[in-house]
């Protein structure tokens, strides 16, 4: 079984396809980045120009990669919550022309179950360890920051553990960059500057790093970054790096504790990261010494299935359609997941 998956979420527009067993065949991405880097982060309408613009030469360019005509394909997959709903349109509207005009069925997937389905693609030859169900996995984003119980490839079957109160690790990763004048997105620049950095030279904690709560926050941290910018700044180059390891490391470390301290609490063997901070090689390092130490197993996927990608909503989209689930021609666009939020935002008394 062969599909065709289409992600215009944020600010990437992606098609691939990929195989019911998870191998991609073909996996295209046109990032907007240099679009919003003037702006320091994605404005929504720019956005949505852009992959109307970009769109239907990504998706033959991923049809042509993949060496398969639109006939061959079995369902159009494509991302339609939650997401920026200008961007989510686009990509909704022509998965819904091409299912249309080669009738084949529609498959609405939620971004979220891309990012934590992801770690089941398969790139080239590398035969991977799957992770077994049920795992815990933390998907850590631009926009989403939670750990899921995941007992099936289902949406009915992901449980939220915990959550960010406030905003995403990758959304301070974001900031932190900005502050620092480093540019946008934040999260690969500010790894690379952390390896040469002392992550000792600055104090910065991540607030809630203590107890047994599975909730989290990050604009605490963003202040302190800020706070740091406007009594100490301006910084040499050496410790902007400080700054970005110190950083990286009050985040990451947080954010490796947790993910391990729900699976143990689970009882589950193994444990997945996804979403773009999932990238981060850090994290992605203290989150398998961490997990080896209690006896489980890490699973990471590659980086190109970290970061936004039409081939993780092709392979949600495969799992959907494997259940019979498909969408009528009424598919929606919205701003909201389907999965169930625990977490309250905002501070104060539980
Ligand atoms: O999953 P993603 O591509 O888009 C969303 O769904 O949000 O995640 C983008 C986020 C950005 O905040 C970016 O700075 C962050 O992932 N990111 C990283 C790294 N690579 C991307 N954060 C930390 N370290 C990285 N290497
Ligand atoms: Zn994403």
């Amino acid at each position: 079984m062969l599909v065709l998956g289409i992600e215009s979420s944020c600010d990437e527009t992606g098609a691939a396809v990929v195989r019911a067993d998870g191998a991609v065949l073909s996996d295209i991405v046109h990032s907007q980045v240099r679009l919003h880097a003037a702006f320091g982060g994605v404005v929504p309408e720019l956005a949505s120009r852009d992959h109307a613009k970009n769109v239907v030469p990504v998706v033959r360019e991923a049809l042509a990669v993949a060496g398969v005509e639109l006939g061959s394909i079995d369902a159009v997959a494509v991302t339609h919550r939650p997401g920026l709903v200008g961007a989510l349109l686009v990509g909704v509207q022509v998965a819904k022309g091409l299912a249309w005009a080669a009738d084949k069925p529609l498959v609405g997937v939620d971004h979220l179950m891309g990012h934590l389905l992801a770690i089941f693609l398969r790139r080239g030859d590398a035969p991977a360890p799957m992770p077994q169900f049920p795992f815990v996995a933390l998907l850590a984003s631009g926009g989403h920051t939670a750990i899921y119980r995941v007992d099936e490839a289902h949406a009915d079957s992901v449980r939220e553990l915990g959550a960010t109160r406030d905003d995403a690790a990758g959304e301070a990763f974001d900031k932190t960059a900005k502050m620092l004048g480093l540019g946008y997105p934040g999260g690969p620049v500010v790894d690379r500057l952390a390896r040469l950095g002392d992550p000792n030279a600055f104090k910065l904690l991540a607030p809630m790093a203590h107890g047994s709560t599975l909730e989290m926050s990050f604009s605490g941290i963003k202040t302190q970054v800020a706070e740091l910018v406007r009594t100490r700044g301006p910084f040499s180059e050496a410790q902007i790096a400080d700054i970005c390891a110190s950083f990286q490391r009050a985040v990451t470390s947080v954010l490796a504790k947790k993910l391990v301290m729900a699976a143990v609490s689970e009882g589950v063997a193994h444990v997945v990261i996804g979403g773009g901070v999932a990238a981060n090689s850090e994290l992605r390092a203290r989150v398998s010494a961490l997990a080896e130490s209690h006896g489980i197993t890490a699973h990471a996927p590659s980086l190109a299935s970290c970061t936004d990608n039409a081939a993780m909503i092709a392979y949600a989209g495969a799992c959907r359609f494997a259940r019979g689930e498909r969408d009528g021609w009424d598919l929606l666009a919205t701003s909201q997941s389907v999965l169930v939020k625990s977490t309250r935002k905002g501070r104060g008394r539980r």
